[in-house]
């Protein structure tokens, strides 16, 4: 029994692609997760930008959602990276965040501004870190295994460059900067520098970043492309090594629903993301807990207390006086991740037919059961 698992990092899609996920079926894969908060990030048509859409997206979660969701505004104007959303409104109504997630905000000086604003309303900014003109139209990592399938190649810099930028203004401004999505040993270095320089940052990273390499590519299965791209053995190793000292703090999904026929096509031209929910649990338990690289408790706080920091809500533990989000897993059972059994819409996951133990059999949300024997009710 743990304290219910805490999202940070999720794609609902509604409004705009209710054919990838709606608000309802990407809270019931949360459940079926063992998750009961998640936050939804705002890249959706109409982006989420101002006070109107996020009661829109408070009322439909309110009505249709099983677990706690909570809104994340983005940084920018219908994310076009020119003006200013109204955060101060959004802030008003009830965002945990802010987050120009799927692209960086790519004008410096517009992204110091938004991380003043962010910090007068106390919101942490949910950093996802690419360069698009370092990134140049690539589609995997760089390096031999791209050179070997003839794909052209994402350098790990264009990440890295962000990190850096965006932990100096960070330092600057005061503002919490939550690093989305961590891929690359250079950017837990730049994290660890920043941490011990005393500056307010937080990072997550995604269980595909840590179960797999690169070389997973191979194959051109489309359902192996994300951005950020999955890394090197050496990468991978990092990420592990970063969760283990503390500099990851934070075990977050990108569940990134997409229809197949976006995922069935030439690797270059297929969409990036991969569901994430329903397989967050096994991932972590078999290849962070199992082998040893954090102990039950440590995968705990990265899965829920943490979340529960950043976000500076009163969940992500076991208490009298708190709201019953409860999550239970059954750590041994051994089984094969089937997407067709996920509750998501979407199918899009690497991980089919996968080998993994940990089986979330009770999610509780305030108190009510919503996943019964690893059902939902
Ligand atoms: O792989 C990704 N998919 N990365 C992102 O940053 C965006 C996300 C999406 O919205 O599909
Ligand atoms: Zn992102
Ligand atoms: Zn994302």
């Amino acid at each position: 029994m743990v304290p219910g698992l805490i999202d940070v990092h999720v794609h609902l899609r509604e409004p705009g692609f209710e054919y990838k996920e709606t608000i309802e079926t990407g809270s019931q894969s949360a459940a079926k997760g063992g998750f009961t908060t998640i936050c939804c990030m705002p890249n959706t048509k109409p982006v989420i930008d101002n006070e109107i859409m996020v009661e829109y997206i408070k009322l439909k979660a309110e009505r249709e959602a099983c677990v706690h969701v909570l809104p994340i505004g983005s940084i920018t104007k219908n994310q076009a990276g020119e003006e200013l959303a109204n955060i101060g409104k959004m802030a008003e109504v009830g965002i945990c965040g802010i987050s120009e997630d799927g692209k960086s905000v790519e004008n410096a000086g517009l992204m110091k501004k938004a991380m003043l604003y962010a910090k007068m309303f106390e919101l942490p900014i949910l950093d996802h870190c690419e360069d698009l003109n370092l990134v140049g139209g690539g589609s995997m990592n760089a390096g031999d295994t791209a050179a070997l399938l003839g794909l052209k190649g994402i350098p790990v810099e264009a990440e890295e460059v962000m990190i850096a930028r965006d932990i100096l203004l960070a330092e600057s401004t005061g503002v919490h900067l939550h690093l989305c999505h961590v891929s690359t040993k250079g950017s837990l270095d730049f994290i660890r520098l920043a941490k011990q320089r005393g500056i307010s940052v937080s990072a997550e990273v995604c269980p595909h970043h840590f179960a797999l390499t690169e070389e997973a590519v191979d194959g051109y299965d489309a359902n192996t492309k994300m951005s950020p791209p999955l890394r090197s053995k050496e990468d991978v190793e990092a990420m592990k090594q970063g969760l283990k000292e503390g500099i990851i703090d934070i075990i977050a999904t990108d569940h990134a629903p997409h229809h197949v026929d976006e995922k069935n096509c030439e690797y270059e031209k297929a969409a990036n993301g991969i569901v994430g929910l329903e397989t967050a649990v096994p991932l972590g338990i078999t290849e962070l807990v199992e082998p040893g690289i954090l102990t039950p408790m440590q995968w705990v706080e990265k899965m829920s207390t943490n979340p529960a920091k950043l976000l500076n809500i009163k969940k992500g533990t076991l208490q009298e006086d708190r709201i019953a989000d409860i999550t239970i897993i059954d750590p041994k059972q051994e089984y094969e991740i089937d997407v067709y059994s996920f509750a998501s819409k979407s199918k899009n996951s690497p991980f089919h037919g996968r080998k993994v133990r940990g089986k979330v059999l009770y999610t509780i949300v305030d108190g009510k059961i919503v996943v019964d024997q690893g059902e939902l009710v």
